[in-house]
């Protein structure tokens, strides 16, 4: 799939105060949680991945390095994100990240190969692209504002590059054993610090003991619409013996996605 330069930008400041996930407190606290992880989560990505660019053929360099772009880009935007929305409502940003980093440090410790990091990575490109590919066909968030906008963006291009860091795995002989255990266990850290963020945030912002933010969570993990149990295929087709992302997922047409964001390439196709 072709991976896209995006130069976004978008107008957030009216909107991170608010309820801006279909005016659902528990949905937002878990979205901002999210965004939270994502500029050392990201790093990691593109460290894990990049750390191979020399092992690869030239194709598949120049995808590792469209693929850092991109995921640079977000993490630039989510800096500004978290930012905003930290200053917006008194969070405390270093706070709310150090309970990812600390999830994070265990994939740093030098008992962790390069190959098993890449590995993680691959486990959370699957995670990050089939709930994109979610939020694209509008099973998880109703709303129309910038924030939800911003959101969108992130997800198409979690979908462009859904193949990268799997395919840079198998070229240098990764083990699907491997990949399937650190899903598991990447998951679960993954579930649970956001989760942490998440009930952090609603404390802070005296939602949390509230009929109506406890019926969106139950939902929201338990219902059989709400998120967690709609994606369970996506989750478990990563451990078919015949799973690939290149083949995964492709009955979602991006091309209305990409129409709308593109006033904001930088170059095409490149
Ligand atoms: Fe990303
Ligand atoms: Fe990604």
């Amino acid at each position: 799939m072709t991976m896209i330069k995006r130069n976004p930008s978008f107008e957030l400041k009216k909107h991170l105060s608010s309820n801006w996930a279909n005016d659902d407190a528990f949905l937002t606290a878990f979205f901002n949680a999210l965004s939270i992880s994502f500029p050392k989560g990201e790093k990691f990505f593109m460290n894990s991945v990049r750390a191979f660019k020399d092992e690869v053929n030239t194709e598949m360099s120049e995808e590792i390095r469209m693929f850092c772009i991109q995921e640079a880009t977000h993490t630039r935007e989510h800096i500004k994100y978290n930012k905003l929305l930290c200053d917006l409502k008194g969070y405390d940003v270093d706070q709310l990240e150090s309970i990812f980093v600390k999830k994070l440090e265990k994939s740093y410790s030098p008992k962790v190969d390069n190959k098993i990091r890449l590995a993680i990575t691959t486990a959370m490109e699957h995670i990050t692209a089939s709930m994109g590919a979610s939020m694209l066909k509008g099973n998880l968030i109703k709303s129309d504002n910038p924030v939800v906008d911003m959101w969108m963006w992130h997800s198409l291009e979690e979908v462009e590059h859904k193949s990268v860091t799997y395919d840079v795995y198998k070229a240098v002989n990764g083990s699907n054993r491997i990949m399937r255990i650190v899903m598991k266990l990447a998951l679960m850290d993954m579930i649970h610090a956001n989760t942490r963020v998440t009930i952090k945030m609603l404390r802070q912002d005296k939602q949390f003991w509230k009929l109506s933010t406890f019926k969106s969570m139950f939902k929201f993990f338990f219902s059989k619409k709400g998120a967690l149990r709609s994606n369970y295929a996506d989750y478990k087709s990563f451990f078919d013996e015949d799973f690939d992302p290149n083949a995964h997922g492709n009955d979602l047409d991006l091309t209305p996605w990409k129409e709308k964001y593109r006033f904001n390439e930088l170059i095409p196709n490149k």
